[in-house]
Order: structure tokens, then C-alpha cells, then sequence
């Protein structure tokens, strides 16, 4: 994984506003255009108005004029792994192909990469509605 990635991811974490969860999240994508955009968790005292820290990053790229994830890494404390939820699994598939690499990390680093498939196998996406 490249490093910058995780540098992103990383300083995305420390930037989230979770006093609710008191879980904070980082997430960082490397898009089709060689660019780092990133995001974290934003909760809010209305629990489910509260964003998942890779809707903020896909925002970001959208927002930016690009629409292909090449690599996302994703970052959360604690031993278990910080994989990407139901839903952002499903907006991460808006944006990324099957064998793009959804990299799961903790503080210390890498701990797991998934392809996208793997992750969300038999998806639903936009080439159901062509
Ligand atoms: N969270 C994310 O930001 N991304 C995920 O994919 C998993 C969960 C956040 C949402 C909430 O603010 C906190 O982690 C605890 O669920």
C-alpha cells in the first residue's frame, strides 16, 4: 500500500468528530487521477445523521471532478479490523471495479487488503440501470 495512503488515512482519523461512539474512522482514496482524497467519520447528536468517514472521501473526489477509486484505504483503532460497512461497501462499488483494493489498517499499519468483490460479492450497481 502506498504510504501516502496511509499517512492520509491516518491523519483523517485524528480529525474525527465521534464523541458518541468515541470510535474514530479514516479513510483515504487514491483516485484515477493519482490524487489522495480523504475523509472521516462525522457523528452528530441525531445518531443516524452521522457519516461514515469513506462518504466524506468519496465526497471529496466527486466533488473534485473524479469518479474512479484506484485504491482506498480504510482506518480505525482496536484489534479487530475496521472493514468498511454495509452501505460503504455498496458506495465504494458506485465508484471502484472488482478487483480494486480496499486496504483495512490499524495505527501500526496494514493489516488486510480485500478486493472490492470481496467485499461486496454479486453487487448491485450501474450497469443494472443501463
Ligand atoms: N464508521 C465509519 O466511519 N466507517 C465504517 O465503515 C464503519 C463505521 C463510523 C461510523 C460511526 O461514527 C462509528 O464508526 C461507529 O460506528
Amino acid at each position: 500500500m502506498d504510504q501516502r495512503l496511509f499517512a492520509a488515512a491516518v491523519a483523517a482519523m485524528e480529525r474525527a468528530y465521534a464523541p458518541y461512539s468515541k470510535f474514530q474512522v479514516g479513510a483515504a482514496i487514491l483516485a484515477a487521477n493519482g490524487k489522495i482524497y480523504s475523509g472521516c467519520n462525522i457523528e452528530n447528536a441525531a445518531y443516524p445523521v452521522g457519516h461514515c468517514a469513506e462518504a466524506g472521501a468519496i465526497a471529496a473526489m466527486v466533488l473534485d471532478g473524479i469518479q474512479e477509486i484506484r485504491e482506498i484505504a480504510v482506518i480505525g483503532r482496536g484489534d479487530l479490523l475496521t472493514t468498511p460497512c454495509g452501505g460503504c461497501r455498496q458506495r465504494i462499488r458506485e465508484f471502484a471495479g472488482p478487483e480494486t483494493k480496499i486496504h483495512v489498517c490499524g495505527t501500526e499499519g496494514l493489516r488486510r487488503t480485500f478486493t472490492r468483490d470481496e467485499l461486496l460479492p454479486a453487487s448491485f450497481g450501474p450497469e443494472n440501470l443501463a
